[in-house]
């Protein structure tokens, strides 16, 4: 999932999200133009070069290529590894006004082991956290770490190596000073329940936020600095940790793609790759809507970020010879 140079296509927008997404581009929001659009996505030529995993919804893994082909099966054929978002979403946390807590524990040793059934080499859940002058909460964090342990747990049970995924909003007016100590702050409880639970690290890949300032805050942090401060959060993380794949998180697909080149100055333990949604997808379903006249301009566009992302994280080998 981390090979040197590759990173991780996340294409597991829920139902309701991806609706809203095709809604957005003018696309008819059903079950068949998902399917379209996830296809159009899995069978970009050369995707495979700088991309090792898919991350895909329960809806996807169940539907099929046009030419009848499971989802899990295609990617698979096409050197690709095909994963699973396994949470429900982040639901209104009990007690917490204001907050959330990522739900779909229940059950989850069972779904687990169907989805590995269907093929599911890898698994995802993210826990949300927003940044304001009172939250998130200790509450909050630790009712999310908790779950993201336990799920994490219930994957290396299953065989299924879980990608968690604690993402520290980018929306407020905060700076990058209340990131760092935020996303500080939530890893080490993340660590913390993991350890309780005997989650194995080595066998784990995070998939973090950058340290950024809030999109309201008026000065935007430069590569470097968002690079330096990224890493010395991450650098309480122990070196066996099998890899860091980053969220993009609402950044402009170009300055996703500038910090993650940034990152790569940095001697560290694990590799640093992409595990971006939008700002590797957007591009895509914008150029296009939903016309099957314009499926390679779709490609086209989906390859211009990846291969711009893979050169990224390609990057690490010249800066940091082995
Ligand atoms: P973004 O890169 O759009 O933040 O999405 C990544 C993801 O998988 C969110 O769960």
């Amino acid at each position: 999932m981390t090979a040197p140079g590759k990173g991780i296509l996340a294409a597991d927008e829920s139902v309701a999200t991806m609706s809203k997404r095709l809604e957005e581009a003018g696309v008819e929001p059903t079950a068949e133009n998902r399917r379209r659009y996830r296809e159009l996505l899995a069978t970009a030529p050369g995707l495979a070069d700088s991309v090792s995993g898919i991350i895909f919804c329960d809806e996807t893994l169940r539907q099929t290529f046009s030419d009848g082909t499971p989802f899990a099966e295609a990617v698979t054929a096409l050197g690709i590894l095909p994963g699973i978002k396994v949470d429900t979403g982040a639901k209104p946390c009990p007690g917490l006004p204001g907050e959330t807590v990522t739900e779909g524990l229940d059950g989850l040793p069972e779904r687990l082991a169907e989805y590995a059934e269907m093929g599911a080499a890898f698994a995802k859940w993210r826990a949300v956290f927003t940044i304001t002058a009172e939250t998130p909460t200790r509450g909050a964090i630790r009712a999310n770490a908790s779950a993201l342990a336990r799920y994490a747990a219930a994957c290396q049970a299953a065989g299924i190596v879980p990608i968690v995924e604690p993402e520290v909003l980018m929306d407020g007016a905060h700076n990058r000073g209340r990131c760092r100590d935020v996303t500080a702050e939530v890893h080490a409880a993340v660590r913390a329940e993991m350890a309780l639970l005997n989650v194995d690290l080595a066998g784990i890949v995070l998939k973090p936020n950058m340290v950024l300032e809030g999109s309201d805050y008026s000065q935007q942090t430069s590569p470097e600095r968002v690079a330096e401060m990224t890493v010395g959060v991450l650098r309480s993380w122990p070196d066996d940790l099998a890899g860091v794949a980053f969220l993009s998180g609402g950044q402009s697909p170009e300055r996703a793609t500038a910090n993650l080149e940034a990152m790569q100055s940095h001697r560290t333990p694990w590799p640093l790759t992409f595990s971006f949604g939008r700002a590797l997808v957007s591009p895509a379903l914008a150029a296009w809507r939903g016309d099957p006249d314009r499926i390679a301009d779709g490609q086209a566009a989906l390859i211009d970020r990846v291969a711009a992302n893979g050169a990224a994280a390609r990057l690490r080998g010249e800066l940091q010879p082995v």
